[in-house]
């Protein structure tokens, strides 16, 4: 069988150990395998290239996508889906393995309903895909804020300061949620945990009262201009406060260890799958188990609102 694999959206940390694994395991079962450069995109433009042992060779400890990604428009078009059928088709390509968030599973979708055979894998830092526990790349960028709460910790505690600290997310608080618990963060803010300011102003004012030094707000994008509420903050509560949009920083770096053992996995797993003929799903782990969905149950799904909450709620 000839495959073709691409990854798409947001880049993740551990996006390399999949694309490694599919290749490599491919190989194994005697499939040729072919990368797509910066997904939907390459695939539009006729832009592929094969791939092998060795030229994943190193791949595992890098982060981003060395496959390139994109945010490409033209593939939500009828039009240009058809284009890059026929692209793959051209080349003798039956299958592809699509790595990325939800917008690329919206994607791979319509590509299987135009009956061509496709597996997608989660690879987002957002953690935001209905139909697994856990994203390739989440692991690494929650571990990147809890190293960046603990410092901005160091200072907000020396200044006697409220320090606010903004994830990404888009949608899915997991980011905030994980990091802020890591972090010993006083409050969490996310689409699934939303708090208004002034309970945020109120309850700082008693927590100065009450003779503690700092605080440290873990809060998703999109929910407040972080700025504006530090000044809010500063003016309101008693504790000069700073913001810090964490940004592309959280994206990028060398994978953990759970996102290259989750990128092998699922990479591994999507071809046992095109092996075994089962294809317009997608991979998940649920309780540390491999699993596979139809595309169809997961697209447009949300999570179930994380009972980590409640540990958070219990323990702040
Ligand atoms: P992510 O996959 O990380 O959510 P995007 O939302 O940018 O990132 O989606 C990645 C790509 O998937 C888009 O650039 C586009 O090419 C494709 N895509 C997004 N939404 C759709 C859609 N509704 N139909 C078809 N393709 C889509
Ligand atoms: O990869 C997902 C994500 O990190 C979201 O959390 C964020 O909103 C978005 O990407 C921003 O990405 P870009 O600016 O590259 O479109």
């Amino acid at each position: 069988m000839n495959i073709a694999v691409l990854t798409s959206g947001g880049d993740a940390p551990g996006m390399n150990a999949a694309v490694r694994a599919v290749v490599r395991t491919a190989e194994r079962h005697g499939h040729k395998v072919f990368g797509v450069r910066d997904g939907y995109q390459g695939l539009i433009e006729n832009n592929l290239f094969p791939l092998d042992h060795n030229s994943v060779s190193g791949m595992l400890s890098k982060g981003g996508t060395f496959l390139g990604t994109s945010r490409e428009p033209r593939f939500k078009e009828d039009q240009y889906q058809n284009i890059a059928i026929n692209n793959l088709k051209e080349r003798k390509i039956e299958s592809l393995i699509a790595i990325g968030g939800d917008g690329t599973y919206r994607g791979a979708m319509d590509l299987a309903t135009k009956g061509f055979k496709v597996i997608s894998l989660p690879g987002t830092i957002d953690n935001d895909i209905a139909g697994t526990d856990y994203t390739i790349g989440f692991s690494t960028a929650t571990e990147t804020i809890v190293e960046a709460i603990d410092k901005l910790r160091d200072t907000s505690k020396s200044h006697q300061r409220c320090s606010i600290i903004e994830t990404m997310g888009r949608h899915c608080g997991d980011l905030a949620l994980f990091s802020g618990i890591c972090g010993g963060a006083e409050f969490i803010i996310t689409p699934e945990n939303p708090v208004e300011k002034n309970d945020i102003i109120e309850t700082l004012k008693k927590h100065k009262e009450s003779g503690r030094r700092h605080a440290i707000i873990v809060v998703t994008e999109n929910i407040f201009d972080v700025h504006k509420l530090a000044n809010e903050i500063t003016k309101s509560s008693g504790f000069p406060s700073r913001a810090t949009v964490l940004g592309y920083i959280q994206r990028g770096g060398r994978p953990d260890s759970e996102d290259r053992i989750l990128g092998s996995r699922m990479g591994a797993y999507a071809i046992d799958l095109l092996s075994d003929d089962i294809y317009g799903v997608c991979v998940g782990v649920r309780d540390s188990k491999m699993i596979h969905l139809p595309l169809s149950n997961v697209v447009g799904q949300r999570r179930p609102k994380n009972p980590l909450y409640n540990l958070y709620k219990r323990i702040s």
